[in-house]
């Protein structure tokens, strides 16, 4: 397992991170179900592995996602790192939702006892909140942070401005410096690429990809035509998530079944080996061992910088302005620096 340094803290986290969002066996959200005992089975298998980052939220399957990852890791909690979040609605209230300090105040006491630990090692803004000063929001973290529920902040689900206003906000309040942020990256969906990971890059911000499969999508087991199955979360659910343009999978899935042949591994091993060698920090979904176990053979495949470089090319997406008037300006200014 390779570890990657954790923004600019002093800890690793493995390049492979597990996702909770499969369990929870209320399976309320229709994802996964997974049972206790699957889910103890699956956190044994990923700790065995040297996985030693979790993830999951206080509104995975109503917070039965957190209680069954609290069960899971009970016996190695010092020797992993759990990531959750606030944001989601966690009940009827008009209040029960959002960013402000009273939410924020309620959800870790929540997450805390679920998970049955005293402390939270990544606490995830889940997306901006709009309704909510900032100010508010970021105090409320600090409190936590300075009270030892939280080590580390971390946000998800944020623009590049708003990421970058809570960390020079930080700086000049001398906060807690927001470590990383969780995004949706994928071979179908890389529109972070145009401002939030260089802005990421500048300020030394982890990113940890969601949905590294696209929910399943990219597992290989959809023709060029994403078909509804019954048994599959998208199935299941009926609609496909995240969205994607389904007009330019059948080329991507294309360029990913020649390189799996290439490699003598899985479509799925593509779409995960290519995000290894972005070096981002990839969560794993998975609703069977089966599936967990073909997707951690991902960490033996090393796509060769073609195959990166063709897989860039059928992904790529328009470049937006204003990078291409920037790129524009820098023509001709190629030079060796020392
Ligand atoms: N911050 C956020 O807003 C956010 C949003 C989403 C997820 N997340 C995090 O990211 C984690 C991963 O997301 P995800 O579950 O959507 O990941 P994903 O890898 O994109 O999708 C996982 C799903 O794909 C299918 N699958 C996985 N491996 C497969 C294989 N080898 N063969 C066939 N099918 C396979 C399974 O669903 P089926 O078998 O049911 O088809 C599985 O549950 C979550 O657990 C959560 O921690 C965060």
């Amino acid at each position: 397992m390779r570890y990657l340094k954790y923004g600019k803290s002093g800890i690793y986290v493995s390049e492979i991170a597990l996702g909770a969002m499969t369990f929870g066996d209320r399976n309320s959200w229709k994802l996964g179900g997974l049972s206790q005992q699957t889910t103890n089975e699956m956190v044994k298998r990923a700790y065995d592995y040297g996985i030693n980052l979790y993830d999951t939220a206080d509104v995975y399957d109503e917070g039965e996602s957190e209680k069954a990852l609290g069960i899971a890791v009970k016996d190695f909690r010092d020797e992993i790192h759990i990531a959750t979040k606030v944001r989601g609605k966690t009940g009827n209230g008009i209040n029960n939702v959002g960013l402000s300090r009273a939410h924020i105040s309620r959800s870790i006491k929540g997450s805390l006892k679920r998970l049955n630990t005293d402390y939270i090692d990544i606490y995830q803004f889940h997306s901006f909140d709009y309704h909510v000063p900032f100010d508010e929001s970021m105090e409320a973290m600090q409190d936590l942070v300075e009270r030892g529920d939280v080590f580390y902040p971390g946000v998800s689900n944020f623009t590049a401005w708003q990421m970058a206003t809570f960390n020079a906000v930080a700086r000049e309040k001398g906060y807690e410096h927001y470590q990383s942020a969780q995004m949706n990256y994928s071979l179908l969906n890389r529109d972070i690429e145009h401002e939030i990971l260089p802005y990421m890059e500048h300020d030394n911000m982890t990113l940890l990809a969601w949905s590294p499969l696209h929910g399943g999508v990219l597992s290989g087991k959809y023709t060029s035509k994403i078909d509804l199955k019954p048994g599959t979360r998208m199935g299941d659910r009926g609609f496909v998530f995240p969205r994607f343009d389904e007009k330019r999978y059948p080329k991507i899935l294309n360029e990913m079944e020649k390189v799996a042949s290439e490699q003598g591994c899985s479509v799925a091993n593509v779409a995960l080996s290519w995000l290894r060698a972005k070096k981002v920090v990839i969560i794993l979904g998975a609703r069977t061992l089966e599936q967990f176990e073909e997707n951690m053979k991902s960490v033996d495949v090393n796509l060769t910088a073609e195959q990166i470089q063709s897989l860039d090319k059928i992904s790529e997406e328009r470049e937006q302005y204003p990078n291409w008037m920037i790129g524009r300006m820098d023509r001709g200014r190629t030079f060796e620096t020392a």
